[in-house]
């Protein structure tokens, strides 16, 4: 599973009331727009969890990806159907996200994005089910709010640098690949 976000320069995925008002210290919002479709047609479903879907919500969008596979993560069955719309492709799942990687793969996905949030990625992380993360970090500190991986997470994991480049103009783009091999040796 690829976790493909963007995060302050102090690791959050949003600032204190769920603001994501640090992603507009990205420089250049045409590029960072539409360099997101290729990335969105190298994945073949999305997993989603509640606070990231809610925060999607409240701003309108709705789920925006409904063409694609997806698994949304919560307890609330309302959620679920609050965003539903004709045709989409919409699951909901709760409890051990192992079941859910093990549907992923007897379903036949390759790649899967994590959409967010935190919280969600650090479960995966910490069951070994994040292959690739691929991070936007702005240029700007914004204090307490989610992080990257949640608050909860004591797993450790190693990744290996795959690309590291400027992103828009005063940002950055890394991507790293989980390194297994030597974390076994
Ligand atoms: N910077 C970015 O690009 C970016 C990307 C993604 C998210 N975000 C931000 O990050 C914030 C959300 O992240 P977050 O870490 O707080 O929350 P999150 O991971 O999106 O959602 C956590 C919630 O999902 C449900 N959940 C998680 N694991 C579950 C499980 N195993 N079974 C059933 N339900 C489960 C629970 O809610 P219920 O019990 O209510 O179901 C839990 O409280 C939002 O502010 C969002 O805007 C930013």
């Amino acid at each position: 599973m690829v976790w493909f976000t963007a995060m302050s320069m102090d690791g959050k995925l949003a600032a204190a009331g769920d603001s994501l008002a640090f992603l507009d210290s990205i420089r250049d919002q045409e590029l960072e727009a539409s360099d997101f479709p290729r990335f969105l047609d190298s994945v073949d479903a999305v997993v989603v969890a509640a606070g990231t879907l809610r925060w999607l919500v409240r701003e309108g969008h709705g789920w925006p990806h409904a063409d694609k596979p997806t698994w949304v993560v919560t307890h609330d069955a309302q959620l679920v159907e609050a965003v539903r719309t004709p045709g989409a492709k919409l699951n909901r799942f709760e409890g051990d996200l192992s079941v859910l990687r093990a549907t992923l793969v007897a379903r036949g996905f390759r790649r899967v994005w994590c959409c967010g949030g935190g919280t969600l990625a650090g479960q995966l992380l910490a069951l070994d089910g994040i292959d690739e993360v691929v991070v936007t970090i702005a240029p700007e500190v914004v204090g307490p709010g989610p992080g990257l991986f949640g608050e909860h997470l004591t797993a450790r994991a190693a990744f290996d640098l795959v690309e590291c480049r400027v992103f828009a103009a005063n940002a950055v783009r890394v991507t790293w690949r989980r390194r297994r091999a030597q974390e076994r040796a």
